[in-house]
């Protein structure tokens, strides 16, 4: 059972209920593994261990998996919170009726308070202009409105800074209407082994999390690891947050259980277009490769637009019959082209696996990210809303709209 969620809502120029949506007429989708990445899930909870709960990072729209199918998915198999970066992320989780604790994991700027403390979701709060807003709001609303606190332990990007922390704290006595809930920090280079970067980070934690009970008493929720931390056995605190592990990736190849993880998204298109050249042909944009031999060259109808990037002409590969078939010449907005010539019986409507597995070739998203010199979170994240996402795996009230539409929509799965 396969459901497709429309990808273009909400994009300008995109009319809501127009019959044909903007992904219509192509073969391209991404096709998401709910069952992988709930088994994905179930490896956090393990490594986590019995003595600390879940949080999966579905922000970015679950790293582009979609949030609101892998959030279901993630509670499902045993995560027990949901982390996000804005309210809007926030208020699709709860249009769709997903009621998990939620923890916005940013500030927003303070004259969205009042906004802020309607939103039905943990807000992480490292300022003290925030915190003030939102007891303001808070008071006029007689509302209690629950905080995490974020201390920078040496990331450098948010948060209180050790030094700073206990008046902050202090002055949080001063806002009865603020809950603090969680301590939270964020490592800079977990996925270095053995990094004393993070040791230090992971002790300076421990540090501010006694001090602050030591003053505030006892707070729910401490919490440091990513992924990374996970897949290390090296949690520290009561709550993790894994967000790429989720999704099928490691942080880094060489971390412990990368390989017990399970892929989750896989980027198929079909053949369109078929053609024979002499050798000596150049192909697309500035020529950038030309035929050294007679050569059979396909069409996909996926370019950067979708999210296959540029930076991929000439170096990524596409699996076609189970083989590999180099990309050649310059990756285009909505097309690129791939040489079968050495693959037996290529055939337009032929399912190309551009990302995941065919037969027994596997192309990962860290291949591609090594391409564009990026990591494995760019690629996800960058495959374009005119990409649809079609599920499977998920449990039954998993499932999204547009399930009828999927069959149409779906790459010939040929393998
Ligand atoms: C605050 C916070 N926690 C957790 C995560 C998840 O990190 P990862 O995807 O490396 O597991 C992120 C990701 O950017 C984050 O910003």
């Amino acid at each position: 059972m396969h459901s497709i969620r429309e990808p273009g809502a909400g994009l300008p120029g995109v009319t809501p209920g127009f019959p044909d949506p903007p992904y219509a007429g192509r073969p391209t989708c991404a096709r998401i593994d709910l069952e992988a990445l709930a088994h994905n899930v179930r490896l956090a909870v393990r490594l986590a261990g019995p003595d600390r709960r879940v949080l999966a990072v579905v922000k970015a729209d679950a790293y582009g998996h979609g949030a609101v199918p892998a959030a279901r998915a993630a509670l499902a198999a045993g995560a027990l919170k949901l982390g996000v970066a804005t309210p809007g992320e926030v208020r699709s989780l709860r249009a769709a009726g997903i009621a998990a604790p939620v923890l916005l994991l940013s500030e927003v700027s303070s004259d969205r308070a009042a906004e802020m403390t309607r939103l039905g979701c943990s807000l992480t709060l490292y300022t003290l202009a925030y915190a003030e807003a939102l007891e303001r709001e808070a008071q006029h609303e007689g509302r209690r409105v629950v905080v995490h606190l974020k201390v920078d332990t040496g990331m450098g990007r948010i948060g209180v800074s050790p030094a700073d922390v206990l008046p902050f704290v202090a002055r949080l006595r001063d806002f009865p209407h603020l809950v603090l809930e969680g301590i939270m920090t964020h490592p800079s280079e977990a996925e270095r082994r053995d990094s004393p970067v993070t040791a230090g980070q992971i002790a300076t934690f421990h540090a501010v999390c006694g001090a602050i009970e030591a003053i505030a008493g006892h707070v729910r929720w401490r919490h440091i690891a990513n992924s990374a931390l996970v897949l290390l056995e090296n949690p520290a605190g009561n709550l993790v947050r894994p967000g790429i592990m989720l999704y099928g990736s490691a942080p880094a190849p060489d971390l412990p259980f990368a390989g017990e993880l399970r892929p989750v998204m896989c980027l198929a298109t079909a053949v369109a277009f078929l053609k024979r050249v002499p050798s000596g042909t150049p192909l697309s944009y500035g020529g950038t490769f030309t035929t050294r031999r007679e050569s059979l060259i396909a069409t996909l109808p996926i370019g950067y637009a979708d999210g296959y990037r540029r930076a991929f002409s000439n170096r990524a590969s596409v699996l076609v019959r189970g083989l590999r078939a180099p990309v050649v010449g310059r990756v285009c907005m909505d097309l690129c082209l791939v040489d079968v010539t050495g693959i037996p019986g290529v055939a337009i409507g032929d399912e190309a696996v551009l990302l995941g597995v065919q037969g027994g070739e596997r192309i990962t998203a860290d291949e591609l990210a090594a391409h564009a010199e990026t990591i494995s979170y760019e690629i996800f994240c960058g495959i374009g809303p005119r990409v649809p996402r079609v599920y499977s795996g998920g449990p039954a009230e998993h499932s999204d709209t547009f399930g009828s539409a999927a069959a149409s929509t779906s790459a010939g799965r040929k393998s």
